[in-house]
């Protein structure tokens, strides 16, 4: 198997090669060479793209260009680490809500909760956003199969070794983890990757 990729650039839709493309029942959709995703939100061949972003104007830019710094927790025996960027704010953490607080009052309790309980949650985030040093090791790679789930109504999840390239600016910052979002509704701030807007305009797809 060749090396996965995504490929794109400020005006087109995401270039996937070689990699499977998964619904979000688990059944595989497509495991084509090379397929064309809808970034803009608009197609009507969903997941695919039909050639609406060229009709419609679309413009990819990142609105909101700042990366932020990571976050470092440090606890007795674990640091969460908390990439404010990649957050899609789907909430997984919430359930530990000792450690993470709520969606509306996030905080970062490292001490709060037994290790493997922090650790379970952490990996349960699809954006990449959590992860964890545990003695001098940075955890933040976990997948071992490379696919993309297209979530219903969500973004795309993309899960294993699939490197992210930007055709025409490859000096800013992008998702070097092994999973990581993708914004398929065309309304995240922060494109390519989801910010949860999708949520906010009640994206179908
Ligand atoms: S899919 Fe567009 S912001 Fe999440």
């Amino acid at each position: 198997m060749k090396p996965s990729q995504i490929i794109f650039s400020t005006y087109s839709p995401l270039m996937a090669v070689d990699t499977e493309l998964v619904g979000s029942d688990g059944k595989t959709v497509a495991t084509p060479r090379v397929c064309s995703l809808c970034r803009c939100g608009e197609s009507s061949m969903k997941p695919m793209c039909d050639g609406t972003h060229a009709q419609i104007g679309f413009v990819g830019e990142r609105e909101d260009a700042n990366k932020p710094e990571l976050e470092y927790y440090r606890g007795k025996d674990i640091t969460i680490v908390y990439d404010r960027y990649l957050c899609m704010g789907i909430g997984y953490c919430g359930e530990l809500e000792p450690v993470f607080g709520t969606h509306d009052q996030p905080k970062y309790e490292p001490d709060a909760a037994p290790v493997e309980e922090i650790i379970a949650t952490i990996k349960k985030c699809p954006s990449g956003a959590l992860s964890y040093i545990v003695g001098d090791e940075h955890y933040k790679n976990y997948y071992s199969q490379t696919k993309i789930v297209v979530e219903k109504d969500g973004p795309l999840l993309c899960q294993g070794k699939i490197t992210l390239i930007d055709d025409q600016d490859s000096d800013s910052f992008l998702p070097d983890g092994d999973h990581y979002t993708l914004c398929r509704c065309g309304g995240s701030k922060k494109k390519p990757v989801c910010d949860g807007s999708h949520e906010e305009i009640d994206f179908k797809g």
